[in-house]
């Protein structure tokens, strides 16, 4: 739980696939919201959450389940508006005196339901407002179980074929029960309906960046006092806004450590330098340890040794820098809110999350060093809105993700430095290329990989002997599933026809076409 100061609403999770995007679309209200699983929120906890209202997600098991999930009851006497959504809306009638069925029911209506639905209306609802301006509402529906007799104090305000309960109210108590899911896209007037929930609990709608930033700033200074903190600078998106931020409220107390392993893009490491020592006035060291990670990295080629070697040294560089700096007693972790929401298992409590990828993990622990983490709340888009309220140059917040082996996994077999110098050459031209058709903002990453084997090509009269380079792009929302993006062959035709002329060494460009799954977005 954080310490922000705002009007705060509970989502409790039952493990829904699309928790998140009910807070989504809260944060999007500027509301703030956090979600726990149930199993995680008791009476204690409710009490110093102090939330001024609590929706209830939707989620995969049954209510009619012996031992099925549930909040506390005491949630129903806080005395807030409560929203319960599929699962949450039956788990709401069956605690509060209603009853749910799975399989269908005799006389029509109430059956399992999947996909596509329409609503129609049943009386008036300031839940609703904004609602049935057509005759019906479109919706989505996911539920195998449904609610066969309301709660007493509830009434009908909506119905679907198969959701006779499709929307129904305690107004007394101000408890709401959907059995759609309003947070996905297919609910197409969903958002409407969290905006009238949280303007009927009296949220004011105060979650601004800048509000953000001024508190994330005080929090700053009050945890870390006159004591010094090192921050592991990648050149990302999120070490970059946390450096910024903590810089705002520690200045001098703050020194970065950015660790040149001789994988970065071209240019890479002077412009992040340049950025954050020039212009920003921050204190960064630049640990060139070239030598080290490539030497050690010589004659690898097993993708997983590679990763290894690479985090094992970036673990000893980063502390042997960070052993210089006196009186350090903190790191800083760019650590986002996804990676530390708790997710409802049901194999066995709650599983906590952990960024897998992360370049400094167990660092804390072995330097006895404990953590700043100040975009715990933040989703990404989140991050790249403060990073604009914090002033960062839009191209830098707007980059693609890089990923902290660099161009190691994009460099399948054996690493040398030719082939990393030819590599970073074509991914610059290809980089270029995509910012010239203006399409960078519309792919969600996109680089170059340098494959190892070496085609014959002709060029001018001669023979050519040179290695073959593929492109990839991909469009995506979180990198855990991603399509090619689909290239026209002019700018393909275009795009090959320069690196080719412009990069010694590469001979042939591929265009990647695999989506994700099957394949992963890095070559490695
Ligand atoms: P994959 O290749 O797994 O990549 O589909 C998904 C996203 O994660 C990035 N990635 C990494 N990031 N360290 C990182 O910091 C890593 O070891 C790593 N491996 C993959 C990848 O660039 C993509 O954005």
């Amino acid at each position: 739980m954080t310490d922000i100061q705002h009007d705060r609403l509970l989502i409790i999770d039952f493990g829904s696939q699309v928790t998140q995007l009910i807070a989504r679309r809260l944060r999007e209200l500027n509301v703030f919201c956090e979600i726990h699983p149930y199993n995680a929120v008791d009476d204690a906890f409710l009490t110093a959450f102090a939330p001024k209202a609590v929706i209830f997600s939707g989620g995969p098991d049954s209510v009619t389940r012996p031992g099925s999930p549930r909040p506390p009851a005491s949630v129903f006497d806080l005395g807030v508006p409560i929203l319960g959504i599929c699962y949450g809306q039956q788990v709401m009638m069956e605690m509060l005196g209603g009853k749910v069925e799975g399989g269908k029911i005799t006389g029509g209506g109430g059956t399992a339901e999947f996909g596509r639905a329409f609503v129609a209306p049943n009386g008036t609802l300031p839940l609703l407002q904004g609602w049935f301006e057509e005759d019906k509402e479109q919706v989505w529906m996911s539920h195998g179980d449904h609610v066969s007799r309301i709660a007493p104090g509830f009434e009908v305000f909506g119905t679907s074929p198969n959701a006779p309960y499709a929307i129904t109210a305690d107004t007394a108590r101000n408890f709401y029960a959907v059995q759609f899911h309003p947070e996905v896209h297919h609910t197409p007037n969903g958002a409407r309906l969290y905006e009238n929930f949280v303007r009927l609990a009296g949220f004011k709608g105060d979650w601004t960046m800048r509000a953000y930033r001024a508190e994330a700033v005080a929090n700053i200074r009050a945890q870390v006092g006159d004591k010094q903190v090192i921050c592991g600078l990648s050149g990302g998106v999120d070490s970059s806004v946390a450096a910024a931020l903590i810089h705002e409220a520690i200045g001098d107390q703050l020194t970065c450590v950015f660790v040149d392993h001789g994988l970065l893009r071209k240019d890479e490491g002077r412009e992040v330098v340049a950025m954050f020592r020039d212009h920003m006035n921050l204190k960064v060291i630049h640990a060139d340890e070239v030598e080290l990670f490539l030497g050690q990295l010589e004659g690898q080629s097993d993708p997983e040794t590679k990763r290894k070697i690479i985090g094992g040294l970036f673990i000893d560089v980063f502390q042997k820098y960070a052993n210089e700096i006196e009186g350090a007693e903190f790191l800083a972790q760019g650590t986002l809110y996804p990676d530390v929401i708790e997710s409802v298992s049901f194999s066995g409590g709650p599983s906590v999350t952990i960024k897998s990828h992360h370049n400094v993990g167990g660092l804390p622990e072995k330097m006895g060093l404990r953590l700043v983490e100040p975009l715990r709340e933040l989703f990404k888009d989140e991050v790249r809105a403060l990073g604009r309220e914090l002033g960062l140059p839009a191209s830098f917040i707007g980059r693609h993700p890089f990923p902290g082996p660099g161009l190691a996994i994009r460099c399948p077999g054996e690493i040398t430095r030719e082939k990393l110098e030819i590599l970073r050459e074509a991914d610059a031209v290809y980089i270029d290329q995509i910012r010239k058709h203006g399409l960078y903002d519309d792919i969600w990453q996109a680089f170059c990989a340098i494959l190892p084997v070496r085609t014959v090509g002709v060029m001018g009269d001669g023979r050519t002997y040179d290695f073959a380079c593929a492109l990839r792009a991909v469009t995506s929302v979180d990198g855990m599933t991603a399509d090619y993006y689909p290239f026209s062959h002019e700018f393909l035709g275009e795009t090959a026809t320069r690196i080719i002329n412009e990069v010694p060494g590469i001979n042939r460009v591929t265009y990647d076409i695999t989506s994700k799954p099957p394949g992963t977005i890095e070559w490695e």
